[in-house]
């Protein structure tokens, strides 16, 4: 099956090893262009962090990989494409339930249960991406999971019901290059430099504060049209993430902890704030675990 608009062309197969490989290797092969999109119904090998696998039943949930190829994106502001793709899985589950969240990094928590993840390789040049191959899982079918996986859900399981996943696909696909493409616009076919700096002052600026610390609903769209595609992106990132409020206990190299989250950097490196002394934290991804008291 193959879908396609302007931002994006889907090709649905029914197996591969991982998407994510199958998208490199044909790469290796062949140019391809931004927006490409494998899909499959079955992995044999699904890849997931850590050098875990991602497991998933035959035909019943959304296994997909997606090509990018953005420009002017430092290596230390990449997390910026993760924040983009979580946003657009939570707004396609947004449309089912109240209750998701992103858990850092990109995690995606329906309560306290995962019900997607997601494997971004970049490949780097001159400290700039130059390419994205943007692997997501998202369970949708699938009613049982087998017992080895921690904590695991599907929208079926929230819903009881079955979802169409090509309908869910494009769904994300719109939500993904509505962020995306705003992005594009400003950062190489404006003429603007995405910098830690910018990010900084666009924060402190009261007019943010002030809407994203009234507690009301964070209206994305004002932001978008009032403060650039980014600052929107960083600041629904930030009130869409999973233990943002209050201390929760978290373990280092050094032992468990209690902490509240103060930012996510442009990085992606995790700013804790302990709450014994008020000591600030940052840790890269793998260097922190989230903990169940
Ligand atoms: C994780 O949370 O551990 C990441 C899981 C990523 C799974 C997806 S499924 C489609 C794509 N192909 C892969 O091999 N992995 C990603």
């Amino acid at each position: 099956m193959e879908v396609s608009s302007n931002d994006y062309s889907v090709l649905w197969l029914e197996e591969v090893d991982s998407t994510n490989n199958y998208l490199k290797e044909w790469l290796r092969q062949e140019p391809l262009e931004e927006g490409t999109t494998v899909v499959v119904d079955y992995q044999v090998r699904g890849r997931g962090q850590r050098g875990n696998g991602w497991s998933s039943e035959k035909g019943k949930n959304l296994l997909f990989s997606l090509l990018l190829y953005p420009k002017r994106i430092k290596v230390n502001e990449q997390f910026i494409l993760s924040r983009i793709a979580s946003l657009a899985v939570k707004r396609v589950l947004d449309r089912f339930t109240d209750d998701i969240r992103i858990k850092w990094p990109n995690d995606i928590y329906w309560k306290e249960k995962k019900i997607a993840g997601m494997l971004i390789e970049n490949d780097l040049l001159r400290g700039e991406i130059t390419r994205s191959v943007v692997g997501i899982g998202i369970n949708v079918n699938q009613q049982s999971f087998p017992d080895e996986l921690p904590n695991p859900a599907s929208l079926w399981q929230i819903t009881g019901m079955e979802h169409d996943r090509v309908k869910l696909l494009e769904v994300f696909l719109q939500e993904f290059f509505s962020l995306y493409g705003g992005l594009r616009e400003r950062l190489w076919e404006g003429n603007e430099k995405l910098t830690e700096f910018d990010v900084g002052q666009t924060r402190s600026r009261d007019r943010v504060r002030g809407r994203h610390d009234s507690g009301g609903e964070l209206d994305v769209e004002w932001i978008r049209w009032h403060e650039g595609q980014r600052e929107a992106i960083y600041t629904a990132y930030m009130s869409s993430l999973y233990r943002k409020e209050g201390y929760h206990w978290y373990e280092d190299h050094n032992g468990r902890f209690q902490a509240a989250i103060q930012e996510v950097m442009p990085s992606g490196h995790l700013v804790l704030r302990t709450l014994d002394r008020g000591e600030v934290r940052c840790y890269a991804f793998k260097e922190v675990a989230y903990v169940n008291p």
